[in-house]
């Protein structure tokens, strides 16, 4: 099979790396086109990453020679070389809109990692296992945009991957509300502790903006289209808390759920584990295979050990039990640079290749 060229921009980045590495034999896509802020523009990509590369595994062979060019100055460039981007950058919300948008416009589809677009009402923020349908708002993105191939698709926060997930197959129960609190690792800030020392024995109560995120943005991906536009859903309520501890990858959530028709705790176990969804259906390469596993030890999931099941890909639960205040309470995990962010990315651009919102047309 013919590959989908694909670039990546922002690829100097955290989760730009972890984009690269994922391109690193990935049976559909191949990284042909890498770029990153004026700063990085002109060097290999080798250099560019000098002295920061994050990721355990070494610069993959085919990415070492490519010059970075740049994300801002060079959009028609770069719309001319790939089928599509992935886009993960540092920049303004509203410099990111506009960027993304200028993709898009130059006929580019873009998958982002960026929160900017994820509350423009006709862009999909998706998590493949929970809202596939949520697609089906790209015909009027385009029609919005004046486009024919481009348009743009967001995956959600990390941080809601390690306990929205648990909660979507138990919508059926009719979630009244539920409370979370999320322990966040540092590759969340684009951080190791190398580059990140105060972090080393400490936990900082506060991520700006996490927590409204965390609240709202399950509600968007439970909405439903209406009129060219996603209507988010009216409920749970979800409040929530989120800390930045140290840990270096992987988000666990302590989870602490009500509902209207309370199911047993077997009944809730029987429900994570035959869930499927479309990735599952359609064998997407990195779908795992089994998205939601339950670990009965008490003292499961744990980040160092679990963060990487099925690739990353997988969410994991434990120490399912009832609760006094709420019907019952459990613990999360996800790994937050795979599922919550580049290994997200690159199962949503499976996700839409699969489904024929995006074709190969660059040779
Ligand atoms: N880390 C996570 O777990 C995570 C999870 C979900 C979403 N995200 C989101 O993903 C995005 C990137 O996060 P990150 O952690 O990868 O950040 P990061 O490590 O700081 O990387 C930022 C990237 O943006 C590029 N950049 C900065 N200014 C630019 C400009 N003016 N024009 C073009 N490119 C520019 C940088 O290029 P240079 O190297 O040339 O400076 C670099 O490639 C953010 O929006 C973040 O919120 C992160």
């Amino acid at each position: 099979m013919e590959k989908y060229k694909v670039g990546i921009i922002g690829g100097t980045g955290m989760v730009g790396q972890r984009f690269v590495t994922l391109m690193d034999g990935h049976p559909w896509f191949q990284l042909t086109t890498i770029a990153a802020s004026p700063r990085s523009a002109g060097k290999t990509y080798e250099q560019a990453v000098a002295g920061r590369w994050a990721m355990k595994t070494p610069i993959p062979e085919q990415a070492k020679d490519i010059v970075v060019l740049d994300a801002g100055a060079d959009v028609e460039k770069i719309a001319a070389m790939v089928d599509f981007v992935f886009c993960a950058v540092d920049m303004k919300k509203d410099e990111i809109r506009a960027l993304e948008e200028r993709y898009a416009k130059a006929e580019c589809p873009v998958i982002s990692n960026n929160s900017a677009h994820r509350w423009t009402p006709d862009v999909p923020m998706v998590v493949p296992e929970m809202n596939p349908e949520h697609l089906e708002i790209i015909p009027a993105q385009r029609a919005r945009l004046g486009t024919k191939r481009g348009f743009i698709a967001v995956k959600s926060n990390c941080s809601i991957q390690s306990y929205a997930p648990a909660l979507h197959p138990l919508r059926k129960y009719g979630i009244e509300k539920a409370l979370v609190c999320t322990y966040q690792a540092i590759s969340g800030a684009g951080k190791t502790f190398e580059r990140w020392p105060e972090m080393v024995d400490n936990l900082i109560p506060y991520i700006g903006g996490e927590e409204e995120k965390s609240e709202q943005e399950p509600l968007k991906v439970w909405g439903r289209i209406e009129n060219g536009q996603i209507v988010k859903a009216e409920e749970p309520s979800i409040t929530a808390q989120c800390l930045r501890v140290p840990v270096s990858d992987g988000h666990t959530a302590a989870v602490f759920v009500t509902f209207k028709n309370k199911p047993t705790m077997e009944q809730i176990k029987a429900d994570w584990a035959a869930f499927r969804g479309r990735p599952q259906e359609l064998e997407l390469p990195s779908a795992p295979k089994q998205f939601l596993h339950y670990f009965e030890q008490p003292d499961r999931p744990q980040a160092r050990l679990d963060r990487e099941l099925e690739g990353g890909m997988a969410v994991s639960m434990g120490r399912l039990r009832p609760d006094t205040q709420y019907d019952y309470k459990f613990v999360g995990l996800s790994h937050n640079t795979l599922r919550g962010a580049a290994g997200g990315g690159v199962l949503l651009a499976e996700l839409l290749c699969a489904e024929g919102y995006i074709d190969r047309v660059k040779s």
